[in-house]
């Protein structure tokens, strides 16, 4: 998979919706439910962190949940690569980027949404091809105002900011011509996952959709 199509297909997954649920599943059983949740409210791509035993078979049942697009993400080795193609992955997230992790990406054919936090870095995957790029840990990094900073000189490049994001700021960054998407864990908090509380992860998704990307 080229840097270009890479590229295509992380837009086209950003597009879907204005937040991409980032989830740290602890219990493969809640998978289906959760997922179903999200997809109900309006958020179908989901990124699932590999950072739980339980991750890849929680991708491999998310993946069979109707109007789902389910990624993989905190990938950092081709080992993880390779696992999250093989559970089902149709995308991948990483926190940052190396040479060996975009080329595994590239090799494996799985669309990555690497992740930059300055503006050499967002240049240097620029330099490789990608225009659609991470924005991590958005809030630490320098947030909204950093991202509008960055879209003057460097308007081709459009970002998924995530870290610290909530409703409260969220439309910040969705304003921003340079954003097509935010990633958050809030549409799926904790309490309400462990609690089976799947009204209220499907009342956040709705509330998530209604935010307008800019
Ligand atoms: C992460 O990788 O943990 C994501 O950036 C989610 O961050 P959040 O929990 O602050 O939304």
């Amino acid at each position: 998979m080229t840097p270009a199509e890479q590229s295509i297909a992380s837009e086209q997954i950003c597009r879907l919706a204005p937040v991409v649920p980032v989830l740290i599943v602890e219990e493969v059983a809640q998978a289906a439910a959760l997922a179903k949740a999200l997809v109900a409210g309006g958020l179908p791509a989901l990124e699932v962190t590999l950072r739980t035993k339980a991750a890849l078979d929680v991708i491999r049942a998310m993946s069979e949940v109707e109007g789902g697009v389910v990624g993989a993400g905190t990938l950092l080795t081709r080992a993880d690569v390779r696992a999250a193609k093989a559970a089902g992955a149709k995308f991948g997230v990483s926190p940052g980027a190396t040479p060996a992790l975009i080329e595994a990406c590239e090799d494996e054919g799985l669309a990555l949404l690497p992740g930059a936090s300055s503006a050499s870095e967002a240049m240097a995957l620029l330099e490789r091809g990608y225009t659609v790029q991470k924005f991590f840990p958005a809030e630490q990094a320098g947030g909204a105002a950093f991202l509008r900073a960055l879209s003057s000189p460097l308007p081709q490049i459009r970002f998924c900011p995530t870290g610290g994001i909530s409703t409260k700021n969220a439309g910040d960054y969705l304003s921003l011509p340079n954003v097509l998407c935010v990633g958050g864990s809030w549409v799926a908090p904790k309490e309400a996952v462990q609690a089976g509380n799947w009204e209220e992860v499907t009342r956040l998704a709705r509330a998530a959709t209604a935010l307008a990307a800019g």
